[in-house]
């Protein structure tokens, strides 16, 4: 992997040439080949597509689902099997608002994880609450992780969807999915996976993984805003009903009835995002010419030499030496993390600081908050040394403040 190049694809790195960015994942940085697909679209065509009877909308029409072809490519599903959401939070919601809401009754059981980021657990909560399933959470261990035996203690013949993670936004964790999958198939269930922070790292074959449901978000992975995906197995979004209505995702309207059309469509209602969507496949060409293999080994040999210099310091805690990605959760002890980030900021190192919309994890740890360091493919050693020098110069200044 050359570094050097790669950054050159990050234009922000030219208007602030200090920034140490460590916080992929809230949002990965944009490469410059998904700008330049926004600006194509804005520039060469700015007209709608499916709609437009002239040529320009027709050949927009055709890369907007070629498009389409290239992320059920790069997830080795079908065509039809991809739709376009607003991000993973919608495409999650949307499994759980026409699949959990009509499918589930009282008695079912709903497995989720406290690893969960609010968007996989919060849509299930309602589920339950409506339908009068219940939520059932598997055992972490005193790690933290989500083990195929502690999945296997809490399923039963009454479960009947499971929501995971595949890769948890605070612990980077990577959840065990393929033996959790064939046991919930055993079971009859279905499970969501919420692969927002493992596909910017690995490539996910969702016919390997034999998931029912696979979303994400095109932000983080060099992509745009404002974009997502739900991988959906084609029986089960044939059977499901849509949760939005509107243009564009009919055939006949009658005064009292109307004929859906075909997956995926039906599920995609008004005017798509489609500079997003022409965005998202120049994110996902681009991070397959770097190689996933060589993303996640880059990423994982930044993460290893920061964790080694976070030993050294005292004063910190480590909530996940074990992490299997470039995720770290930290905390400086009797520090605030808020009261750390705005110090770090002040060495343009961006880090961040909260619950990550993840206080089930908060509890778990037992602390309201964390900082986090995500290291990413357009980060460099140079990055691992700006950040444990503005740590370690943090950690000295609350000392003598008497922190
Ligand atoms: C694991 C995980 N799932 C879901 C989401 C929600 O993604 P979005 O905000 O793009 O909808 C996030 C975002 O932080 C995440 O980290």
């Amino acid at each position: 992997m050359d570094i050097d190049k790669i950054r050159q694809d990050f234009p922000v790195y030219k208007k602030y040439p200090k920034l140490c960015y460590l916080d992929t994942a809230a949002s990965s940085l944009t490469a410059q080949p998904v700008i330049d697909a926004i600006n194509d679209y804005y520039n060469s065509y700015s007209v709608n597509v499916h709609r437009g009877v002239y040529q320009l909308s027709f050949e927009l029409t055709q890369k907007y689902e070629q498009a389409r072809q290239t992320v059920a490519d790069y997830l080795n599903a079908s065509f039809e099997e991809i739709i376009f959401t607003r991000g993973a939070s919608s495409a999650l919601n949307l499994v759980a608002m026409s699949y959990g809401l009509n499918a589930l009754k009282p008695g079912d059981e709903i497995i989720v994880s406290e690893l969960e980021h609010h968007s996989h657990v919060l849509p299930w909560q309602h589920v339950a609450k409506k339908t009068g399933a219940t939520l059932i959470y598997v055992p972490l261990t005193k790690e933290g992780r989500i083990t195929v035996d502690n999945f296997k203690a809490v399923l039963t013949n009454n479960t009947k969807m499971v929501a995971l993670t595949h890769v948890s936004n605070v612990m980077g964790y990577e959840t065990p999915l393929k033996p959790i999958i064939a046991l919930t198939h055993e079971k009859g269930a279905l499970i969501s996976v919420d692969a927002a922070q493992s596909l910017p790292h690995k490539t996910v074959d969702v016919k390997d993984l034999d998931c029912d449901f696979l979303a994400f978000s095109g932000h983080k992975m060099c992509g745009p805003t404002g974009i997502g995906v739900l991988y959906g197995k084609k029986h089960l979004l044939d059977e499901m009903t849509p949760v939005e209505y509107g243009g564009d995702m009919n055939d006949y309207v009658e005064k009292h009835d109307v004929t859906l059309k075909d997956i995926p469509y039906k599920f995609e209602t008004g005017t798509p995002p489609i500079a997003a969507v022409l965005g998202l496949k120049a994110a996902i060409d681009y991070l397959k010419n770097i190689g996933e293999t060589a993303i996640l080994k880059h990423e994982n040999t930044l993460k290893d030499l920061a964790l080694e210099g976070l030993e050294s310091i005292d004063g910190i805690t480590v909530y996940n030496k074990n992490t299997d990605t470039g995720i770290i959760a930290f905390n400086f002890d009797g520090v605030h993390p808020h009261d750390a980030v705005t110090y770090f900021d002040e060495d343009d190192v961006a880090l961040r600081a909260g619950h990550h919309c993840a206080q089930l994890v908060m509890k778990f740890l037992n602390v309201p908050a964390t900082l986090r360091a995500t290291f990413y493919l357009y980060n460099t050693k140079d990055d691992v040394a700006v950040f444990l020098k503005s740590i370690k110069a943090a950690r000295t200044f609350f000392t003598e403040i008497g922190f």
